[in-house]
């Protein structure tokens, strides 16, 4: 997955020859004129390196939902799918080994061992723990009049949940989100050979400290997601550790810098919106509204793959068995035919939902409700405890192109 997603993003920012890269390099850094060119250029772009860009909101729910399409590691030669070889055992990596990257049935069987953990009611009984948890960050903050909101609050929030959830103790947490804030940004690629040693040893980390926390949890189970997994069966057989440690990696990734990202994201949307921010304060009960018309108008996750398992036909074109499209959910997001005004920021607008934010199809998101809640609980309460809060400084982005993630929003709540 890493070697597609790599492709796909090298693919969308050359798909305009050397502009992609000059579109980036002046000022804002933001992806979004690109694609609008990109969509100026048709529901289907071919790039040069043979991968197919999709920035249609409607291709992009056809795409995600269909299951001629799959995410398993394939390359194509004259339209015959040829399996890529076989990863090396260890260490595992928590997207290439996770069901993130498998099709159905595999897909399946491992999907719903996490499931119950997201139902709506299951999420619905984490509310009250993470309102406190909140709360308690809120408070810690209150006494300074300056601080910067991604580490001290955005970054905070959802490692707290995810290490809960996975039951990774509270002296761990630290270096459990420094892991994570490494892995996410290398998704699409890293550019120097030092880079990439320090990410294998980071992964090559994760995999000890999740194969010492599954032992443990073998010994002394709690009442956490780890320990019920390591005593769950999948068709009559105990789950492999290849699987557990893939699964609870993947919990890891997938819920952090997304989390962050979101509840990142829309702070920085309320600071810079008046009317949008004021229309909150009238009301808190739009901090769900505001969380969805973030996660529509700067989603954590800009794009994702699919490769064609069979031939289909896509916006008038035949794809062959092995190509791959890069659907970008973040112009999806923005397309005209489907949101008005795409550019601006509307907390009031009505069909904000219907963004592909968490992608679609199979691998909907699984923590898309747990994401909601804790974005809405975050975002409510810290602009009902700081109703003045301003920026105070500037906004540092990294360019990752599958997750750009925000470093820094400094703040302070001088009136
Ligand atoms: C899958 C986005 C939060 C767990 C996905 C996918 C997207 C996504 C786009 C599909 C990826 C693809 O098809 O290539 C987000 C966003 C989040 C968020 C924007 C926050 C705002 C979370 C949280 C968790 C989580 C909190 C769990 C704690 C997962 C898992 C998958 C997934 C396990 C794989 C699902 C599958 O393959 O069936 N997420 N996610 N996500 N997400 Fe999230």
């Amino acid at each position: 997955v890493s070697f597609l997603v790599e492709r796909a993003a090298l693919s969308i920012y050359s798909s305009r020859g050397d502009h992609g890269a000059k579109l980036l390099r002046r000022g804002s850094h933001s992806p979004y004129p690109l694609y609008e060119h990109i969509r100026r250029d048709g529901d289907l772009v071919r790039s040069k390196l043979q991968l197919y860009i999709t920035p249609s909101y409607r291709w992009a729910t056809q795409i995600l939902r269909d299951p001629r399409f799959g995410v398993s590691q394939v390359s194509a030669s004259d339209g015959m799918l040829i399996p890529l070889p076989p990863r090396p055992p260890e260490p595992v990596h928590p997207i290439e080994d996770s069901f993130l990257s498998m099709d159905p049935p595999e897909h399946t069987r491992l999907r719903k061992l996490v499931a119950p953990w997201f139902t709506p009611r299951a999420v619905r009984a984490r509310y009250e723990q993470i309102e406190r948890t909140v709360s308690g960050y809120l408070d810690e903050l209150s006494r300074r009049s300056q601080f910067d909101l991604v580490p001290h609050f955005a970054d905070r929030v959802p490692i707290q949940v995810i290490s809960d959830m996975l039951g990774v103790p509270a002296p761990d947490h630290e270096r459990f989100s420094a892991w994570a804030r490494q892995v996410g940004p290398a998704l699409d690629g890293v550019h120097s050979l030092s880079e990439q040693k320090r990410l294998d040893g980071v992964i090559a980390e994760l995999h000890t400290f999740f194969s010492e926390l599954i032992a443990y949890r073998r010994r002394s189970p709690g009442e956490d997601l780890l320990s019920q997994l390591v005593h769950s069966e999948v068709d009559g057989a105990p789950v492999s550790d290849r699987d557990l440690l893939a699964t609870a990696g993947l919990l890891l990734l997938a819920g952090f810098g997304t989390t962050l990202n979101l509840i990142g994201n829309g702070a920085l949307a309320l600071l810079v919106n008046r009317d949008a921010r004021e229309r909150l304060l009238a009301d808190f009960s739009l901090a769900a509204n505001v969380v969805e018309e973030t996660l529509r108008h700067s989603p954590p996750v800009h794009f994702t793959v699919r490769a064609a398992l069979e031939p289909v036909e896509i916006a008038g074109t035949t794809l062959k068995p092995g190509d791959h499209v890069a659907v970008l959910l973040a112009a999806a997001n923005r397309d005209p035919k489907v949101f008005r005004n795409p550019d601006r920021f509307d907390i009031m607008r009505r069909n904000a939902r219907e963004h592909l934010a968490f992608a679609g199809g199979v691998h909907f998101c699984v923590g898309a409700g747990l994401a909601r809640m804790e974005g809405e609980i975050a975002l409510r309460e810290l602009f009902r405890r700081f109703p003045a809060l301003r920026l105070d400084g500037q906004v540092k982005r990294n360019h990752a192109r599958l997750l750009p993630t925000l470093e820094s929003v400094p703040v302070s709540l001088v009136q």
